[in-house]
């Protein structure tokens, strides 16, 4: 009876079947691929990518590629934004696709449920799109992939464990039995796919990191035997990792961080001797890490990061010599820093901070050379700091704060002229500071607070030019506040001298400190009077001068009279009118003279937020003199703001007579380039800085008092941008004659120098162009989409691409733009260097970021080819031309560095980026912040 009734369902099923493929053949019938690909191209709107897509075969349109009997075999849009969805691309019309490569192309919608029918796939990337849904059963069909990422979407659901069934157990896909799952495929009526239809077991590489996905982690995957990358980090696994992926034997490269995932580890994990990745981050695990991690002696990049993982470090790690970066912080690992750990030439990266590590730190650290960051905060390291540390000379991070170090700092620890980041706070350290620490000159952050040290804080700290946070509070330091400590022009976070012994009187230096947000002198013995030129300190957010003998009246400056009166409370007799607390003064002469200067405050302050962001680093400050004499009267409100200005606060006559004199009057033997909008010098000062100053070419005489202010808003603002890419521009100058910009100077000169030198070109390597290129988007990226308002810079070109000693680029000239009238005959000549502007500019002048992204592609493709690309340009715009034009053909053939896959890759994408830069329609070009992303991959 039941046999009956099976015969019955399957006759059924063939009726329908035979039904099926009749209604087939009399409607619409299998798609051409031709159709199939124009249909999908409609829904997709005008796409530039499309340009090619015209006629009856699809072999030679942009992104597709034939087999020699025509079949598409090759469907690669990648990074061209194509913002639709896959519902519209009928894939059953491509049987013979083997590569699908959709990877940045702003793709929606779910993943087609009949994916499974291109069966001959071998490559699917669909990463780096907005696809959500479920991963559709069907894939399961796809039995010939080796590469699957769908990284970066918004996929959900659990992974179905019959997408990754045992590939030992399949039945082969004939009879009545697939027929039917066919059926019902085909037909959309649903139901469920047994576990036999198909396997993926020829898998290398699945990527599901960047999701949504939620549940366990199927067991099934445990069966994807050829699995080498394994990436389903970022999301929401839940569960315990299967004990069975101890049978994924090539495994090289597994990632699991940023999940909810708990429970031990497996400890056979060591069993997998190809590892050379293990991201287990910000997870909940629990328990020991596996002692033989690194029995198979590859592994490289080691994390653990925020779990809660105990026991010991794992036996394995000490003679791991292939280790480059390490991250164990924040766990409860034990043990002892000495002896668990070896010596390893290639480690670059060690954080074992908040942990509980104890032991000493032997000579033997010093041999690790290649560090560049190690961090050991947070655990019960006790002992001294080994001189020997002083020998990683590549360190730019050292944080060794709350642990139990004592004994004194190595005096050699100056040596560690790379260092930005230092911090010993929190330790049991003694003794004086040694000289040295002068020799920190790339230092941005130093804490020696909550020490015992003591003796005088050493004048060669001023030498840490960089240092915008310096925190010596808490120790026992006594002497004068050095004078000196007034040339940490660039504090700004934080000066905490709080709670030591200092004496005397606060140096009026401080007062220059005018970036510094923070000034903690409290719990000292400081005496005298406050000194007025702290009012120059514009900066200020907080200051704390409470528990000194300091006496006498508060100066002016609004911060001393818009925070908490406790700040000045406790000391020998300080004095203010305004301040309930404190005693009112009796009116002096000296407060005399205050109460005239208040009244004329408010214009201070004016005159002063203008000017306060020009202030200067160096002894060089803008300028605005406006009037010469000749102008004087024409506006006497400027003059005597003027006047104010310039006498009050510096002498900006003398440093534009300084530069005058150093480049003896703009003589062509101190000029080192120029470009459209002015000359370049280089004008070295009597205290041996170094400056880039700009003449432009503009008469001071064409603005007036309008103009000017808007300028000194906007260079205002200019010169706050701070950004590695981004030349520093310290203000400008205006002066009867001359309107000049002064900037850092750069040491290597422009990319087009160097790109138009034989030799020095060579120097340029694809990796270091990469970076330059890379550095640029960065900072294009920076002004377009971080600056408010965004900021364009309008002349991008290889001229103004400077280079610094370590070959990071630095992008200049900023700023010049701003200086043109839009009304004046040579505002578009001027408006950019001629072969980078975007062909727009020859019928409007709505100037845009869209202009700086296509200058940018310009730079991309001269960067490739070594020069700039000229004709090439118009063949690229054209899409007929472009794929004549091969990368391999063009490339600078002045470098002939072998070229690794991974560099190679690089160069592509940079290629394809630029490309997409120039496209001719402005709305085409990707924002700068998507093509900063992308060459960041
Ligand atoms: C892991 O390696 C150990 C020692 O080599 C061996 O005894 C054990 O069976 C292996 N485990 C698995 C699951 O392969
Ligand atoms: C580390 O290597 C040394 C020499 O190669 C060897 O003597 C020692 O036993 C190894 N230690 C561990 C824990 O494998
Ligand atoms: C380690 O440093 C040496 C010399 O400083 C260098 O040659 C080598 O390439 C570095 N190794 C790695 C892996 O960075
Ligand atoms: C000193 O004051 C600053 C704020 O101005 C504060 O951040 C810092 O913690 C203070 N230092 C101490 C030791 O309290």
């Amino acid at each position: 009876m039941a046999n009956l009734e099976n015969h019955v369902t399957v006759l059924a099923f063939l009726v329908a079947w035979t039904a099926l493929l009749v209604s087939c053949k009399i409607g619409a019938g299998p798609k051409s691929e031709t159709e199939a690909l124009l249909q999908w191209k409609q829904s997709l709107g005008n796409q530039s990518v499309f340009e090619s897509w015209v006629g009856s075969s699809p072999c030679k349109w942009r992104g597709i590629t034939c087999n020699n009997v025509g079949n598409v075999t090759v469907i690669n849009l990648a990074y061209n934004p194509l913002t639709g969805t896959l519902q519209n691309l009928d894939l059953s019309a491509f049987p013979n696709l083997l590569r699908l490569d959709l990877k940045f192309t702003k793709l929606t919608g779910p993943i087609p449920e009949n994916i499974g029918v291109v069966s001959k796939l071998q490559f699917l990337d669909l990463s780096s799109n907005s696809f959500h849904g479920t991963l559709p059963l069907s894939l399961s069909n796809l039995t010939q992939v080796y590469e699957l990422d769908v990284s970066r979407n918004n996929l959900t659901g659990e992974l179905d464990s019959r997408l990754f069934p045992d590939g030992s157990n399949s039945v082969p896909k004939t009879g009545l039995l697939s027929l039917r799952h066919l059926l019902l495929q085909t037909t959309g009526l649903g139901g469920k796919l047994p576990e036999e239809i198909g396997n993926l077991k020829h898998l290398f590489l699945l990527a599901l990191d960047e999701n949504n996905f939620v549940g366990s982690i199927p067991q099934s995957i445990c069966n994807l035997t050829e699995l080498r990358i394994l990436r389903l980090n970022q999301n929401q696994f839940t569960g315990q990792i299967p004990s069975k992926i101890v049978a994924l034997r090539k495994l090289t490269d597994l990632r699991l961080f940023s999940n909810y995932l708990s429970g031990s580890v497996p400890e056979e994990l060591g069993n997998l001797s190809a590892l050379t990745v293990l991201h287990l981050a910000n997870n909940s695990f629990s328990g020991h890490l596996p002692p033989q991690i690194c029995k198979g002696g590859k592994l490289v990049n080691f994390s653990t990061t925020f779990n809660s993982f105990t026991g010991s470090i794992p036996i394995s790690l000490k003679n791991c010599s292939t280790l480059y970066r390490v991250r164990l912080e924040y766990n409860e690992l034990t043990g002892d820093i000495d002896q668990d750990f070896g010596v390893y030439q290639n480690l670059s990266y060690l954080d074992l901070s908040y942990n509980k590590l104890r032991g000493q730190l032997s000579p033997k650290w010093g041999q690790n050379r290649n560090l560049t960051m190690l961090n050991l905060a947070g655990n019960m390291i006790s002992g001294k700091i080994p001189d020997e540390i002083a020998e990683l000379n590549q360190l730019v991070r050292l944080d060794l704060s709350s642990n139990q170090l004592s004994g004194e700092i190595p005096a050699q620890l100056g040596k560690l002229s790379q260092l930005v980041f230092f911090s010993l706070r929190d330790n049991k350290l003694s003794g004086d500071v040694a000289a040295g620490i002068g020799g920190l000159s790339n230092l941005v952050s130093l804490d020696l607070s909550m020490n015992q040290l003591s003796g005088q804080i050493p004048v060669q700290i001023a030498e840490c030019s960089k240092l915008q946070f310096l925190s010596l509070s808490k120790n026992q330091f006594n002497g004068k506040i050095p004078d000196q400590m007034g040339n940490l022009l660039e504090l700004q976070a934080l000066l905490d001298l709080s709670y030591n012994s200092l004496s005397g009187e606060i140096p009026n230096q401080l007062g220059r400190l005018t970036s510094l947000e923070n000034l903690n002198l409290s719990h000292n013995d400081l005496s005298g009077s406050i000194p007025d030129s702290l009012s120059s300190m514009i900066s200020l957010l907080d200051i704390n001068l409470s528990y000194n003998r300091l006496e006498g009246p508060l100066p002016n400056g609004t911060i001393f009279h818009s925070i908490k009166p406790d700040a000045f409370s406790n000391n020998k007799g300080l004095c203010d009118d305004q301040i309930p607390g404190l005693q009112p003064c009796n009116h002096s002469s000296v407060t005399q003279k205050r109460r005239e200067k208040s009244k004329i405050k408010p214009l201070i302050v004016i005159v002063f937020s203008l000017a306060s962001a020009l202030f200067l680093a160096f002894s060089i400050v803008l300028i605005i003199i406006l009037a010469g004499p000749k102008q004087a009267p024409k506006n006497e409100r400027i003059t005597k703001t003027d006047n104010l200005f310039s006498v009050q606060y510096f002498n900006g006559k003398i440093v534009y007579e300084d530069i005058l004199k150093a480049t003896n009057n703009f003589d062509d033997r101190y000029c080192i380039g120029a470009g459209q909008s002015g000359k370049v010098y280089r004008v070295e000062m009597t205290n041996g800085k170094v400056f880039a100053v700009k003449k432009l070419h503009t008469q001071s005489t064409d603005f007036d008092y309008q103009e000017i202010k808007s300028f000194t808003n906007e260079i205002a603002a200019l010169t706050e941008i701070r950004h590695r890419n981004i030349v520093k521009l310290y203000g400008f100058c205006y002066q009867g004659r001359h309107t000049f910009l002064v900037y850092e100077f750069v040491e290597r000169g422009s990319l087009a120098d160097i790109l138009s030198s034989e030799t020095r070109a060579k120097e340029l390597g694809w990796a270091e162009r990469y970076k330059i290129i890379k550095g640029v988007a960065h900072a294009l990226s920076y002004l377009h989409h971080e600056c408010s308002p965004p900021l364009i810079h309008r002349d991008i070109s290889s001229k103004n691409i400077l280079l610094s000693s370590q070959l990071d680029a630095r992008v200049s000239d900023f700023g010049t733009s701003m200086f043109l009238k839009p009304e004046s005959s040579n505002w578009t000549t001027l408006a950019g260097t001629y072969g980078y502007m975007p062909p727009e500019l020859a019928y409007t002048m709505a100037v845009n970021e869209k202009c700086d992204v296509y200058s940018f592609g310009v730079l991309g493709i001269e960067v490739l080819m070594g020069k700039h690309p000229g004709e090439v340009i118009s063949s690229l715009l054209s899409p007929l031309e472009r794929k004549l034009i091969q990368l391999e053909d063009v490339l600078d053939n002045r470098i002939s560095d072998s070229m690794p896959d991974e560099v190679a890759d690089k160069l592509y994408m940079l290629w394809n980026v630029s490309i997409s830069c120039i496209c001719s329609n402005p709305e085409s070009r990707p924002s700068m912040r998507t093509v900063s992303q992308l060459l960041e991959i």
